[in-house]
């Protein structure tokens, strides 16, 4: 007789299996993905699956019911005491009888997917790097005087076939009462490098301990810091937050930031102080907002640029204001959360810092790479991270490059005369019509056009206040659609254009989108000198993505990606009639939203993307923006309105 045959589902992996054998040792020979913390021992549940029975044509076989065990005591003491869901069996206790088809659910999985919210956006895989598992350590005795750490790893190595294990001292200090407490049981938490390498004990707890891992992906921009917390278990995004970047009293942007580091004996040093205490006090708030027990969070990851890698780091950031931009490092990194002073996790918590491309191409460009994968695409995909440095990368499977280029804070609304940050009250979309020359508006936090009835009493409650980075690329974009700028970005006079909405100032004009000066409000206008800024952190983002079309020795992409919290607001049709982007069907620009963020989540729910990303990285080209003579030149052409010599086919459509 032959042995019964298992067909697991999703996966669809089968194998035949001596009757008696259970679930979960079927399902780990066949390599299906079934998740254990307690070792088979009965206690965690994390192995429920949900066997099938009946008639199965399609895989060729009939199940009885009987095709697995009747319960046993452990899983009845289960099912009594926590209870399981109809039709549910534990894994590790269940055998097998008989031909069966047996289902693992989602949340049974180890590496389950993380649905994200946008529709199109891959879901995240699980494969965190930290896990829990319930061991048994045998009692010391007076004849086999060794520590109750060396019994703890061969007791790993045994249930968990745990190689090798380190233990820090915050956690040697916690060991010994903890076995005791727990009879001998305990659940440790375990931190295993993808680089391979001793496993690491982050923490251990008595008995069986089910309060849930958690850790950080961390955005560190040098405007602001962002920051998401997760559960390790499921990657479940429990809260978000961010705070300003302290660093701004030392300077603005990062060059200023360098040369305060420069001028100032300790400067460095001040700098990475503030934004360390910044940090400790963002954890706590996403700790008390979720309120999860900060000794819970175990990992953190890290994207930012290179100065702010530096400066967080406690390194001196000179030289990544002169050429050649050499970094100290820029090799991924990982460390003690302790060595960065984050005091507000776990003692033995560990970070994760992605790789820095180059010494202008940082680890944001890195995680936004992890992120769209343009080392995957089939086409060519420009990816656009849109901030006050844009990060730009262009590639398919074939080959990537990458650049940063120095676009400046015009598009945050910043160095904009009506300029604001996104919040409610700005204006966030414009329209203008060809033919009056009269706009019509929305403001973030009111769902209606300014032209609708009600406007003026309903947006009384947030005022109209500015304009924020989308709404005055869209306004510049609509002002030369209508007529009122010349293809060189000169706005043209009352008579030259036939409105009384563009006023003089001084030797130059403005254009008036909201006069709410009558109620002590604001007097809203485009001047000439925002659409220079606008020109300018337009030119350098379009010269920086020409130059890397020269550089692989194209004319054109397929697709763009328009990424950062920034870029997901922009409005394609608007960034392309300015001239932002190179020309491609509008159809084929996407928005990624924070996609730097992003790529700290990935990495902080799948230590094999750790992995991937440092292999990407290797293999990128970097392009230097400063010191190529062509990125000038590119930039002069793109000033005008959308370019002085490229074509941009799609616009004439
Ligand atoms: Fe823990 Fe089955 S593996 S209950």
């Amino acid at each position: 007789t032959t042995d019964p045959l298992v067909i697991f589902t999703p996966s669809g992996k089968r194998g035949r299996f001596p009757v008696g054998t259970p679930v979960l040792t079927a399902a780990r020979q066949l390599g299906v993905d079934l998740d254990s913390v307690c070792g088979g021992r009965g206690i965690c549940s994390r192995c429920q699956v949900t066997p099938a029975f009946g008639d199965f044509p399609k895989h060729g076989i009939t199940a009885r019911p009987g095709a697995l065990s009747d319960w046993n005591a452990v899983e009845q003491r289960y099912k009594d005491k926590r209870g399981l869901t109809e039709g549910r069996r534990l894994g590790c206790q269940a055998t097998i009888q008989g031909d069966v088809v047996i289902d693992v659910p989602p949340e049974s999985q180890v590496h389950k997917q993380v649905i994200r919210k946008a529709a199109d956006a891959r879901p995240i895989t699980m494969d965190p790097a930290t896990r829990a598992c319930f061991v048994e350590v045998p009692e010391p005795d007076m004849h086999d005087p060794t520590g109750d750490l060396e019994r703890l790893k061969q007791a790993l190595k045994d249930q968990w076939q745990v190689a090798d294990l380190r233990a820090g001292l915050p956690v040697l200090a916690k060991l010994q009462s903890a076995l005791r407490k727990g009879n001998w049981q305990g659940t440790v938490a375990l931190f295993q490098d993808h680089r391979g390498g001793p496993a690491q004990l982050l923490d251990i707890w008595p008995g069986f301990h089910d309060a849930g891992l958690y850790g950080l992906a961390i955005d560190l921009g040098s405007t602001t810091i962002a920051a998401h917390l997760c559960d390790l278990a499921d990657g479940h995004v429990l809260a978000s937050s961010g705070v300003m970047n302290p660093q701004i009293r030392f300077g603005e942007d990062l060059m200023s930031r360098v040369s305060y580091a420069m001028m100032n004996p300790g400067g460095a040093g001040e700098m990475t102080e503030a934004v360390r205490v910044a940090l400790n006090g963002l954890i706590q708030t996403l700790t008390a907002e979720a309120n999860i027990d900060p000794a819970l969070i175990f990992e953190t990851t890290f994207v930012c640029n290179p100065v702010m890698h530096h400066l967080l780091l406690g390194l001196d950031p000179v030289e990544l204001g002169q050429a050649p931009f050499a970094l100290a490092t820029s090799d991924a990194l990982t460390l003690p959360a302790s060595a960065l002073d984050l005091t507000t996790v776990n003692p033995s918590a560990q970070t994760y810092i992605l790789p820095c491309i180059a010494g202008h191409v940082g680890a944001d460009a890195a995680a936004v790479a992890l992120a769209e994968q343009p080392h995957k695409s089939k086409d060519l995909v420009l990816v656009v991270d849109v901030g006050t440095n844009a990060e730009i990368l262009l590639g398919n499977e074939s080959r990537v490059l990458a650049c940063s280029s120095p676009t400046g804070p015009a598009f945050e609304g910043a160095q904009i005369s009506s300029g604001q940050r996104a919040a409610p009250g700005a204006i966030e979309r414009i329209e203008i019509d060809p033919a009056t020359k009269e706009p019509r508006f929305r403001i973030i936090g009111l769902d209606m056009w300014s032209d609708e009835d009600g406007f003026t009493e309903a947006a009384a409650n947030t005022g109209i206040t500015g304009i924020c980075g989308s709404g005055i690329i869209e306004a510049v974009a609509e002002m030369r659609m209508a007529g009122l700028l010349d293809p060189s970005g000169l706005i043209g006079s009352a008579e030259q254009t036939g409105t009384e909405r563009c006023i003089p100032e001084g030797r130059t004009h403005s254009y008036v989108i909201w006069d709410g000066s009558a109620e002590g409000g604001p007097l809203i206008t485009v001047t000439q000198s925002d659409i220079r800024a606008i020109q300018l952190a337009k030119s350098a983002l379009y010269a920086g993505a020409r130059l890397l079309m020269d550089e692989m020795g194209v004319d054109h992409v397929d697709r763009v990606v328009l990424a950062g919290a920034f870029g997901a607001h922009i409005s394609p049709k608007h960034a392309m009639v300015l001239g932002m982007i190179p020309d491609v069907p509008l159809d084929k620009v996407q928005s990624a939203g924070n996609a730097a963020g992003t790529g700290a989540r990935i990495a902080l729910c799948n230590a094999g993307a750790r992995a991937e990303i440092e292999q990407v990285v290797r293999q990128i080209t970097k392009v230097e923006t400063a010191i190529e003579p062509r990125f000038q030149e590119h930039f002069v052409a793109a000033n005008a309105i959308p370019h002085a010599t490229d074509p941009f086919p799609q616009l004439s459509r």
